[in-house]
């Protein structure tokens, strides 16, 4: 039976960490859904560790639709969360629609958007219509132009007052779940405990309901440069099954991240 957002929703009441990890493709999804892992992202940075972009900005929805299918044919029992790409939701709601509909029919069982409060209309335009949303807060890669880089958010009073109030109006919004990327420990912890919503952090603490990792980082097979808040599992694993059952642990146990991983 595939894992349910009703389910997820309980692990947080519960206090169960929620472990989540990037796929791309069938093998990868497989393998990380029989271990366990409730959340499958097909993540936009397959544009960078598939294609080699130093960005996510040139993946189209094609692409993201092609990865979908390959996934969702993959993993048996978690839930699939297909990332909207760059370009494919900013114009507004109908637009998001139009694309995360795309998604949907490629097997996706929600899809995920960065941004906060100016995505609100079209998270509850897409909820209304039976889509489930993820939203992406923090660090929203998709906008390393204008952050001017890869930086840590939510470090001054006034970027972290824009943050809760972006959480609280994708949660109003009908949200199902939050990531929240290179956020301060403290502010990630304060947000979790704030809203309703499960949240998946990467970068962002031990405090949040989850984390969730890239694949080819978490398996140190990412030429380029890696985040500090990454792990390397293939360290002290004999195979890329053992690695992704020491991820699973080590999330649930609360050993990762631990504070050098943190902001
Ligand atoms: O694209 C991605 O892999 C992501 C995760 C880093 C959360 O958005």
């Amino acid at each position: 039976m595939r894992v349910s957002i009703t389910q997820v929703q309980q692990m947080k009441k519960r206090g169960e960490r929620i472990v989540m990890i990037t796929a791309y493709d069938y093998s990868t999804a497989r393998l990380v859904s029989d271990a366990g892992i409730p959340l499958v992202l097909v993540g936009d940075s397959l544009g960078m560790v598939i294609c080699g972009h130093p960005t996510t900005l040139p993946v189209t929805l094609d692409e993201m639709i092609y990865h979908t299918r390959c996934v969702a044919a993959g993993a048996r029992s978690a839930l699939v969360i297909a990332d909207m790409s760059f370009g494919s939701y900013q114009a507004g709601a109908e637009q998001a629609y139009a694309s995360a509909a795309r998604l949907m029919a490629a097997g996706a069982q929600m899809v995920k958007l960065e941004g906060g409060a100016w995505v609100a209309r079209s998270v509850e335009f897409l909820v209304a219509r039976g889509i489930p949303v993820c939203g992406h807060l923090g660090l929203q890669p998709q906008s390393v132009h204008r952050l001017g880089g890869y930086k840590a958010q939510g470090k001054t009073d006034a970027s972290a007052r824009a943050l809760r109030e972006d959480a609280h109006a994708l949660a109003l919004a009908g949200a199902d779940l939050l990531v929240l990327e290179m956020v301060p420990a403290a502010l990630a912890t304060e947000l979790t405990a704030d809203v309703a919503v499960p949240t998946i952090g990467i970068g962002a603490g031990p405090g949040c309901s989850g984390q969730v990792l890239v694949l080819y980082d978490m398996l140190g097979i990412y030429p380029g440069k890696t985040a500090r808040f990454v792990r390397n599992f293939m360290t002290g694993s004999a195979s890329v099954e053992e690695a992704v059952q020491a991820y699973v642990r080590a999330v649930k146990d609360g050993s990762f991240p631990a504070s050098e991983h943190s902001i």
